[in-house]
């Protein structure tokens, strides 16, 4: 007897422990779930329990991530029936899964149907999905088909048609209350599937078709090396879902209160979560920006263009920027007479609300259907992959395209036949226009070289002299005077080079060929000449002329002379043995030339050389052009920055200016100054950090928006900086010779320099600082270019942190110091 109680009472402990000591994951009839209490997944991944949202007193059912310190709830069971207070319980009551008041009312049910089975459990799995099942192990419901405002990897976003079951994500309706807000991401399967974002009824953004590889107005999608994305249609069902290539990355993708839909990922030693990408990112973005047959292109000022063959449908509101009314046709489209098509290139393709697919014709077959169709408006190819196949035709009015600059596919819009030969009439009209400008350009030319003449002559008179825009020698040698420049004679010059010749080329400058050349006394020049006839080429002569000649730093290229003789004019400057920085860099077989101290001691000179520009020399003075060719490298390798053809003068205190004419080289350009043509010392400082990181990677940043993600080393360099593998960057026979937290140090301030907004960059003055001291440094934001444009982050009030951060200031404390 003595010993059967001891049996029971041990039997009655192991149970007590199992019950509370280890977290269970299931819920079987016998055993309800109280307020407070939890279960918890097998790998310790989620937990499901009662939660109030914040500055609430209501109690929900909801699961959350059981590693994620912040409390991060990601379904919600009773989100339109809340419990005023802690006396819920999760129980199986006939089979169901039914959460129960106060008074043992049914506040929420899993399956609505008593009675479902006699046995059921349901169990909480690592992949955050509760399943409700019978005894045979057969799922009778589970919470992945009832996603509230999150999507997790392995959830299915989209419609089953045997079971009715349509998976889409619901915002909350506000941050304290998860029951249903007026944001929804939905599949749409009207015309062909597309996912749409919607506000109330209203569409506000949408994914395109899946071409096959990606949606189409998701450019971005395929070159994830973190998701693996799948998208299923057949006869059953249609979903998007993914996995994650690392299953220990936290990460969900969320519709945020305000319809921000957002990708989140856990960095763990940040302690926060990380924007990934959002949706609508920008203007583009919104649906149906540029109203119908006209694509929006964010590159541009003028986002909205209409399609080859339209015209705005209301003129006066598309010059004043708001494309909404679309465009029309010019020409009516003749379909017995016969129309054609014109090929609109890296578009997302427009809403397929009216759009069939015939995944069997070819391209040509999808032509042919189409121009026999007179209600179709356009095709394009429905499967991109091998060349692209199927076919995809569009009826009705072509609304909510985009233009991308790469990326996006070939689609072909529909055209009265006119249209299409309408280059001879084009070129015509042009012709006249052309003649009639000359003709008005002759007159007004003769106009003004008299009054010119007249005021020359009244001048001479008054010993006055005038200079016009082009150079002459007395220009020059006045320009040159207070620099001392001298002025060098053309046979000599001419003698140097060898008659400039093509041997002594060294290459191709801002404004015309640059020659090698050497003078009577044995000292090497560089000769820059100016092409002869070149109006552009003259501005930018004169330009440096003035500029360079007042300069003087050990980093900048340092001139010897000019001349000017008839129609020649050259700069002279002392040759540079070791060419320059992009020739050692981005060489297979020269970059080893350049060990890390050499490239430290690069980035230091050429950081110095810019703040001199900007900051120390009495002019005050923005580059505008600065890149890897534009860095000279002397016999000690140390950098020399060249070329001021394009730099601005700015006064004592301007900071920003604006210019209509947009120089200097793609991939070194910040957005405002390629966008908006605003400059400023930031958008030196932009490419400074280009510069920098080219420099550390040895490629050149060569394509912001291209899908190849060893093109736009922007955003290669972040993303491994959000990883915490930041030292990927660098070249791997480099790495060894240099300390890391030098390393870091300089990631760290090429991202701050490339940042997306001009007024988080650094100044000058701090990078050399922060490149200099080991001190802290503020954390970069998202830089420009860095995703994808449809996935273009609008935050950059949320900072992120990579492990390579040293330490964390603000910029304002910095430029204090
Ligand atoms: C997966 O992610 C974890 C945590 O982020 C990381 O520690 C681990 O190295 C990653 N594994 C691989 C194979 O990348
Ligand atoms: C949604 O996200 C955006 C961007 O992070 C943020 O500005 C906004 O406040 C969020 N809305 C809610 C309701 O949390
Ligand atoms: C023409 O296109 C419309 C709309 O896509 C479609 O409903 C109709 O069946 C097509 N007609 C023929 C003859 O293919």
């Amino acid at each position: 007897m003595a010993f059967l109680l001891r049996f029971s009472h041990s039997l009655f402990i192991s149970f007590f422990l199992f019950r509370f000591c280890t977290p269970i994951d299931t819920i079987i009839p016998t055993h309800a779930i109280d307020d407070g209490e939890t279960l918890v997944s097998a790998g310790k991944k989620f937990v499901l329990g009662f939660f109030s949202p914040s500055n609430s007193n209501n109690r929900y059912i909801g699961i959350w991530y059981n590693n994620v310190p912040e409390q991060t709830v990601l379904w919600v069971a009773n989100r339109e029936n809340p419990l005023p207070n802690s006396s819920g319980v999760l129980a199986i009551i006939n089979g169901d899964l039914v959460l129960l008041d106060a008074r043992r009312g049914t506040v929420w049910s899993a399956m609505n149907d008593s009675n479902v089975t006699n046995y059921s459990s349901a169990r909480l799995l690592d992949s955050g999905n509760l399943v409700l099942s019978d005894n045979e192990g057969r799922v009778l419901w589970e919470s992945f088909d009832h996603p509230t405002d999150t999507s997790l990897p392995g959830m299915k976003l989209g419609v089953d048609r045997r079971t009715s079951i349509d998976r889409y994500l619901t915002s909350w309706k506000s941050p304290n209350d998860p029951a249903h807000g007026e944001f929804s991401f939905r599949l749409d399967s009207q015309g062909l599937p597309q996912y749409i974002l919607w506000k109330g009824s209203e569409r506000v953004w949408r994914s395109g078709p899946w071409n096959g590889q990606r949606f189409s107005g998701v450019p971005g999608m395929n070159l994830n090396f973190i998701f693996n994305f799948r998208y299923v249609a057949n006869e059953y069902e249609t979903y998007f879902t993914y996995d994650l290539y690392n299953a220990s990355v936290i990460s969900r993708m969320v519709l945020n209160g305000s319809g921000e839909l957002q990708r989140l990922t856990w960095i763990d030693r940040n302690h926060r979560w990380n924007l990934f990408w959002a949706i609508p990112g920008e203007r583009c973005d919104q649906y149906a920006q540029c109203g119908t047959y006209a694509g929006c292109n964010a590159n541009q000022a003028q986002s909205c263009e209409c399609l080859h063959g339209f015209e705005p449908r209301s003129p006066q509101d598309w010059y004043l920027r708001d494309g909404s009314d679309g465009c029309v046709r010019r020409r009516p489209l003749e379909c017995e007479k016969g129309d054609g098509f014109f090929k609109l290139a890296h578009a997302k393709l427009p809403d397929t609300l009216h759009a069939r697919v015939d995944t069997r014709a070819s391209l040509k077959e999808c032509e042919d259907q189409c121009l026999k169709n007179c209600s179709c408006t356009a095709y394009s190819s429905a499967d991109i992959n091998g060349g692209g196949s199927g076919c995809m035709m569009w009826s009705g009015d072509l609304i909510d395209l985009e233009v991308y600059s790469d990326g996006g596919q070939d689609i072909y819009v529909r055209v009265a036949a006119s249209e299409l030969d309408s280059k001879r009439l084009v070129s015509k009209k042009r012709m006249m226009i052309l003649i009639i400008t000359i003709i008005l350009g002759a007159i007004l030319f003769a106009f003004c070289g008299c009054c010119l003449w007249q005021r020359q002559k009244t001048r001479e008179g008054s010993g006055e002299n005038e200079s016009n825009h082009g150079i002459n020698e007395i220009e020059l040698e006045e320009s040159t005077r207070g620099s001392e420049l001298p002025l060098f004679d053309l046979h000599v010059v001419a003698a140097a080079t060898n008659n400039f010749s093509s041997e002594n080329k060294l290459g191709e400058g801002g404004f015309g060929p640059v020659y090698k050349g050497k003078l009577m006394n044995g000292e090497e020049i560089a000769v820059k000449r100016l092409c002869k006839n070149s109006g552009q080429g003259s501005e930018e002569f004169r330009n440096e002329i003035l500029l360079i000649a007042k300069l003087q730093h050990r980093n900048l290229v340092r001139i010897i002379g000019c001349c000017a003789q008839g129609e020649e004019k050259m700069l002279i400057y002392e040759y540079m043995r070791n060419k320059s920085l992009d020739w050692f860099i981005f060489d297979e077989t020269r970059r080893v030339l350049l060990d890390w101290r050499q490239r430290f001691n690069i980035i230091m000179g050429i950081a110095r050389g810019v703040l001199y520009l900007h900051q120390d020399s009495r002019l005050r003075i923005i580059h505008r052009d600065l890149k890897a060719s534009n860095v000279l490298l002397d016999n000690e390798m140390n950098p020399r920055i060249s070329d001021f053809g394009m730099a601005r003068l700015f006064g004592g205190n301007q900071t920003q200016a604006n210019t209509n004419r947009v120089v200097g080289t793609y991939g070194y350009m910040s957005p405002e100054y390629a966008m908006d043509g605003l400059f400023s010392v930031k958008s030196d400082v932009f490419s400074f950090g280009v510069i920098l990181l080219e420099i550390i990677n040895g490629k050149r940043n060569n394509n912001y928006f291209s899908d190849d993600p060893s093109q736009n080393l922007i955003r290669y360099a972040w993303e491994l900086w959000n990883e915490g593998r930041c030292l990927e960057l660098v070249d791997s026979w480099m790495l060894s010779s240099c300390p890391t937290n030098e390393l870091q140090r300089c990631i760290q301030v090429g991202l701050l320099c490339v940042q997306e907004n001009a007024k988080d960059r650094p100044t000058m003055a701090s990078v050399v600082f922060m490149l200099g001291i080991d001190t802290a440094m503020p954390t970069p934001k998202q830089p420009a270019f860095c995703v994808q444009k449809s996935f273009n982050s609008k935050d950059s009030s949320t900072s992120r942190t990579g492990s390579c951060t040293i330490n964390e200031v603000s910029i304002t404390d910095l430029q204090a110091q």
